[in-house]
């Protein structure tokens, strides 16, 4: 049983556990996309929304859901790898999602880490979200610091899809899906935070004791760019999906 409750007046649901919260954020994105056949949907990468991919690859596959119409943009990309790059997030989104399912991939999009103008194709990224009728729902993960996409700490409220430089944290994290440290880009192309609460709907999943301590802070601590998840509380339609480990330090405020 799903254990729901409201906390700074964000949604939380906390499953059984990790294949739970994945069913149930897969659950979630399959209702919009029944709702809206040409539903604009945000996506994620990271090791977290993989097991969600999973269920929603195998939902289209019984024809629960049907992706045709759809339209998606994912969050963010490194600098300097190109789509083809195994370690790029259009390879991870190809590969781990689009791949599987039929969304057409011309209507799939993720910041160009390659652009020999990276300001200016950041810009033309907000346009073609806005052109698109803006993102109707938005799945995040959460960095351990709080970072949400390639928002980093001291990320402002009002940011936009631009270049960022990448924590030492973050760099180190993200080594796992890399042969080693040095070959994690320093740079990468995100949407801001503004650009993230333009979004009708926000789906956060998170997963495993690692991320508690985040968790805590976006649900319970000061909504400050030092914890860019906390801003999403400034958002009226968010949903934080997690596992009883993510949760932990926040059932404990419910007791
Ligand atoms: C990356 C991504 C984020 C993601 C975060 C957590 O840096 N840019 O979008 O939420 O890491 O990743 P994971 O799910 O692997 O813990």
């Amino acid at each position: 049983m799903n254990q729901e409750f409201t906390l700074n007046a964000m949604r939380t649901i906390v499953c059984q556990d990790a294949q739970g919260a994945a069913k149930t954020v897969a659950g979630l994105i399959a209702d919009q996309v029944r709702q809206n056949p040409k539903s604009v949907l945000g996506l994620a990468t990271g090791g977290t929304p993989v097991a969600t991919y999973q269920v929603l690859i195998e939902m289209a596959r019984r024809g629960e859901v049907d992706f045709r119409q759809v339209t998606s943009f994912n969050l963010d990309e490194y600098i300097g790898l190109a789509g083809d790059h195994p370690q790029s997030f259009r390879a991870f989104m190809d590969e781990q999602l689009f791949g599987q399912i039929n969304i057409p991939i011309e209507q799939t999009f993720v910041p160009d880490g390659c652009a020999s103008d990276i300001d200016a194709s950041c810009a033309r990224y907000e346009a073609m979200i806005r052109d698109a009728g803006g993102i109707d729902m938005q799945l995040l993960g959460i960095g351990h610091n709080g970072h949400i996409a390639f928002n980093e700490p001291g990320s402002e409220f009002d940011s936009r899809t631009r270049q960022v430089e990448l924590t030492a944290e973050t760099i180190d994290k993200n080594a796992r899906f890399f042969d080693s440290p040095d070959q994690v880009p320093r740079h990468a192309i995100t949407m801001g935070i503004a650009t993230i609460l333009d979004a009708r709907q926000i789906v956060l999943l998170a997963t495993g004791a690692g991320k508690a301590d985040a968790v805590r802070n976006m649900l319970a601590g000061p909504v400050v760019a030092a914890h860019p998840a906390s801003l999403l509380r400034n958002h009226s339609h968010v949903t934080v999906v997690l596992d009883p480990p993510a949760a932990a330090a926040v059932t404990e405020l419910q007791q």
